[in-house]
C-alpha cells in the first residue's frame, strides 16, 4: 500500500500516518519530523530550514524533495510500501514526486485527504503547544501555515481526484474514529490498487459518512 497524506496542519497527518504505517507495515514517512531531527540536530539542513519551520513557511522544494526520494528508495527495498506525510505542499512538489514514483515503481495508490474547519485546527494546535511547545505552534504561525495550506497545498486534492486516486475523510471526530474510518477504505481498496489501473478508478468521498463510523 502506498499513501500520501493531504491534510491542512493539526488535521491528523502525524496521528492517522503512524497508525496507517503500523496496520500496514509499512514506513511512515514524515517530511516535517525528517526536517525537526535535522534543526534538533544542528546540521548544515538543520541550520538552512531552522528560520522556515520557525516562520511556517515552505523549505525548498528541491531540500524536501531530495529526503523523500532517499527515503523511498530505502522503502523499496523493504517492500515498497509507504505512507507519505507532509508531502506534497504545491503542485510543483506533487508532479516531481509522480516522477520520482514512476522512476522507481512506487506511484502513490491512494491521496488521503483528512478534511477539518480552521476553527478546530487552531485549537488542536494551541492544544499542542502547551504540552509539546512546538516552535511553530503559536497562533500567527498556524494562521500562516493554514492560509498557505488553503493558498497552494489545497489545490492538489483537486489533481489527485482527476487520477482517481483520492479519498476524502472527515477528520472532525475523535481519532479512533477517524482511524476506522481510513483503515477500512484503505482495506477496501487494497485488492483494486493491484488489479485495477489508475485510469479507471474514480475518487471516493467518505465525508457524509461519519454516522455509519461511530458519529454520535
Ligand atoms: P509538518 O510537520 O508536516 O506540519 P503540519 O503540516 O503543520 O502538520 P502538523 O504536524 O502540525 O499536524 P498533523 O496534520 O500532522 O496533525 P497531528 O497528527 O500532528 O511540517 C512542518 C513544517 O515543515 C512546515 O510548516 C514546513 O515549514 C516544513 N515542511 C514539511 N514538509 C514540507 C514540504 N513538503 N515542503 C516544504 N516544507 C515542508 O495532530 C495535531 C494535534 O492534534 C496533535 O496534538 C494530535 O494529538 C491532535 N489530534 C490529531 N487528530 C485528532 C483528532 N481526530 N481529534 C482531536 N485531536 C487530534
Amino acid at each position: 500500500m502506498r499513501v500520501l497524506l493531504v491534510a491542512p496542519p493539526g488535521a491528523g497527518k502525524g496521528t492517522q500516518g503512524a497508525l496507517i504505517a503500523t496496520h500496514f507495515d509499512i514506513p511512515h514517512i514524515a517530511t516535517g519530523d525528517l526536517l525537526r531531527d535535522h534543526v534538533a540536530r544542528n546540521s548544515e539542513l538543520g541550520r538552512s530550514v531552522r528560520e522556515h519551520l520557525s516562520r511556517g513557511e515552505l523549505v525548498p522544494d528541491g531540500i524536501v524533495l531530495d529526503m523523500v526520494r532517499a527515503a523511498f528508495i530505502e522503502a523499496k527495498a523493504d517492500g515498497g510500501g509507504y505512507v507519505l506525510d507532509g508531502m506534497p505542499r504545491n503542485l510543483a512538489q506533487a508532479r516531481e514526486l509522480y516522477e520520482i514514483g514512476r522512476g522507481l515503481e512506487m506511484t502513490a495508490n491512494v491521496a488521503l485527504h483528512l478534511k477539518a474547519n480552521d476553527e478546530e485546527l487552531i485549537r488542536r494546535l494551541l492544544t499542542r503547544a502547551v504540552l509539546q511547545g512546538r516552535s511553530d505552534d503559536t497562533e500567527p504561525v498556524i494562521r500562516r501555515r493554514l492560509t498557505l495550506y488553503h493558498e497552494v497545498t489545497h489545490p492538489i486534492v483537486d489533481w489527485y481526484a482527476s487520477r482517481g486516486i483520492l479519498v476524502s475523510v472527515d477528520a472532525v471526530r475523535p481519532v479512533e474514529q477517524v482511524a476506522r474510518q481510513v483503515l477500512t477504505a484503505l482495506e477496501a481498496m487494497r485488492p483494486l490498487v493491484q488489479h485495477v489501473p489508475e485510469h479507471a478508478r474514480r475518487s471516493v468521498d467518505l465525508t457524509g459518512l461519519g454516522a455509519a463510523f461511530g458519529r454520535s
